[in-house]
């Protein structure tokens, strides 16, 4: 399957129409419904009181300033003054209500993304890059989020404003009103053509920031190497490309997201140019009082700067469009190793069956071809083979970490596909290659995985390690249970991390447990003492070990070697040498 996030060819198919993205976006913020509705009553109750300004300051010239009332100007002054600080008071409110609105759905958000990361199989990983990964959970959210908290209700605020304007212009004088309105089409004509353009360029630049983080990470995480190679010059310079690539993007969203603004404002200069030349001619014709064309101008503001506010608020919209667009699009995705069907029956009598078994990597060459092999229970099985010959592959299929290309994988008689993924964790211990310990302690990453010991008290896990004979393995360890490890595992040696990674597999007591070089980095000694603690596993456990060395897999009842797409099973270490030696096998 294909789960590139940053692939081209279909972008355009995953752009979603306006009102299914609001509406998508708006269900994220489904629980804040009644703030939500206080938050636009406000907002309805604020456009109504700076509306009602104008009509209000044309009425009072009319009526008292020309009649040299000062009374009646004292009062409406007052009346005026109430208004502007009740709206003062609704706008404050407004706006802390939806600031919470939208920090609490950067919050929903951003769990959303992190949680469908969680549920997504390794395949995903493996195509994109958790920089990219990282910009989109940090950077695509909080573009929603400003939209939301800043853009939105001013948005709506602005629209209201504009039509309540509108709307009072048609009525005081229509035809004035209609000569007034008439620039607004040039905007909206502008406006439709552009925002497909806008949006692009914001998605373009969300991308290209995507990249950037993307290139960030890669050298933070491989900085030792960049370092020992010395060639610090070589990931700066591809630094350097991703960033100024960025800032050619941004530049330019940056321009689309501020081409909207002249245009609009142009637009209202030409309707208060229209509104002044003709509203003085209806007062020379004695059709027009001046307090009138007053209100009228002011209305005109009114039209036209919320329209103004709306050109940068619409680009800030785009922008959280194309943010959206990149979190829907990770959000679309399903885990393709989904539970199947147990269609009942034991298919096999063996631990684990191989059927016709072809599995290639996306885009990549087949590296198992029509694969069949059984492993028994309680055996001990080893996997030898050249660099890169398939080992780390078969083992991840038998653990299910990628589903097969063709052919069936049975585990305990019954097609892997139709456990659950908890019921094959139980069943199967996995010791990586390259194991992976979190940032906490020795016992928290022994414990990782392990619901049964997780509520071990102190002293119990000790017991536990001993009875597993895996106390001593302890005294590797500085401090033993409590020795802290750092984020990414640094800070101890590779041989102590699979010591950890061993100590968590088998104090899990699997069924299956796979060894994948999982001893190659220990001295000698110590890896004799793993063996003697394999040896003291429950006899029905099967184990498959992988490993270059050959005492390793001395004891094996059985050895496969994997090359070149086949699985050949080669029987007991001395006939597999034998065959080495005399028959027709590569290695
Ligand atoms: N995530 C991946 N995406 C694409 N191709 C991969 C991936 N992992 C491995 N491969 C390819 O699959 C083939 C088998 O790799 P695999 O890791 O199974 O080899 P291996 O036998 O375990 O080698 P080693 O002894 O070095 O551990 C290799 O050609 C490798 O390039
Ligand atoms: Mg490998």
């Amino acid at each position: 399957m294909n789960y590139d996030l940053n692939r081209a060819s279909d972008t355009g198919d995953r752009k979603q129409p306006f009102f299914a993205s609001m509406r998508k976006m708006v269900s994220m913020i489904s629980g804040e419904r009644r703030k939500l509705n206080i938050a636009f009553a406000a907002i309805f109750l604020n456009a109504g009181l700076s509306l009602m300004g104008p009509y209000l300051v044309g009425y009072t010239i009319d009526n008292y300033v020309q009649a040299k009332d000062y009374h009646g100007l004292l009062v409406y002054s007052g009346i005026l003054l109430a208004m502007y600080m009740a709206a003062f008071v609704v706008n404050y409110a407004q706006m802390r209500l939806m600031g919470g609105i939208g920090q609490r759905m950067l919050y929903t958000l951003r769990n959303s993304v992190f949680n469908k990361l969680q549920e997504l199989p390794l395949e995903f990983f493996n195509q994109n890059k958790s920089g990219d990964l990282i910009s989109r959970i940090n950077n695509d959210t909080d573009k929603v989020n400003q939209f939301f908290s800043q853009s939105l209700m001013r948005f709506i605020g602005s629209l209201i404003s504009m039509t309540g304007a509108g709307i009072l212009l048609l009525v005081i004088n229509p035809k004035l009103g209609l000569a007034a309105l008439s620039p607004a089409l040039i905007i909206w004509l502008f406006t439709k053509i552009s925002s497909p353009w806008i949006r692009r360029k914001n998605e373009a630049s969300l991308k290209s920031l995507g990249g950037l983080s993307a290139q960030i990470q890669e050298s933070l995480a491989n900085f030792k190497v960049v370092i020992a190679f010395n060639r610090r010059d070589y990931f700066r310079r591809r630094f350097e490309e991703a960033n100024h690539d960025n800032y050619k993007k941004s530049i330019q969203a940056g321009i689309a997201n501020t081409i909207l603004t002249p245009v609009y404002t142009f637009a209202s200069h030409v309707g208060q140019l229209i509104v002044l030349a003709l509203g003085i001619w209806l007062i020379i014709q004695g059709h027009f009082t001046i307090g009138l064309l007053i209100s009228f101008l002011a209305y005109i503001t009114n039209f036209y700067n919320p329209l103004r506010q709306m050109a940068a608020l619409w680009a800030s919209f785009q922008q959280a469009m194309a943010a959206w667009d990149r979190i829907s699009f990770l959000l679309s995705f399903e885990n393709n190793l989904t539970q199947g069907d147990d269609p009942g029956g034991e298919l096999s009598s063996s631990y684990i069956h191989f059927a016709d078994v072809a599995f290639s990597y996306p885009n990549g060459k087949e590296v198992l071809h029509r694969v069949n092999f059984d492993l028994q229970r309680g055996k001990t099985y080893a996997f030898v083979g050249p660099t890169g010959g398939g080992k780390t592959t078969t083992a991840s299929l038998i653990a299910r970490l990628f589903d097969t290309s063709e052919g069936v994988i049975l585990l305990d008689g019954r097609d892997i596909r139709s456990f659950t993924a908890c019921e094959r964790a139980s069943k199967i211990g996995f010791i990586l290659q390259d194991p992976l310990l979190f940032s906490g302690t020795i016992r928290d990453n022994i414990l990782y995985g392990n619901p049964e010991c997780a509520g071990l008290l102190d002293g119990q896990l000790e017991q536990a390690l001993e009875d597993a004979h895996m106390a001593d393995l302890l005294e590797r360890f500085d401090m033993g249970l409590d020795t802290p490890i750092q984020m990414t595992g640094d800070g101890i040696s590779l041989g102590q991390k699979q010591l950890v990674a061993f100590m968590r597999a088998i104090l899990r007591k699997p069924e299956l447990l796979i060894l994948d070089e999982a001893t190659a980095n220990i001295d000698t000694v110590t890896e004799q003492h793993l063996e003697a603690i394999l040896e003291n596993l429950p006899s029905s456990t099967t184990k498959v070990i992988i490993a270059h060395r050959l005492n390793t897999i001395e004891n094996a009842d059985e050895i496969f070697f994997v090359n070149s797409g086949e699985i050949i099973a080669a029987g007991s270490f001395n006939e597999a040498l034998d065959l080495l030696m005399h028959g027709n096998m590569e290695s």
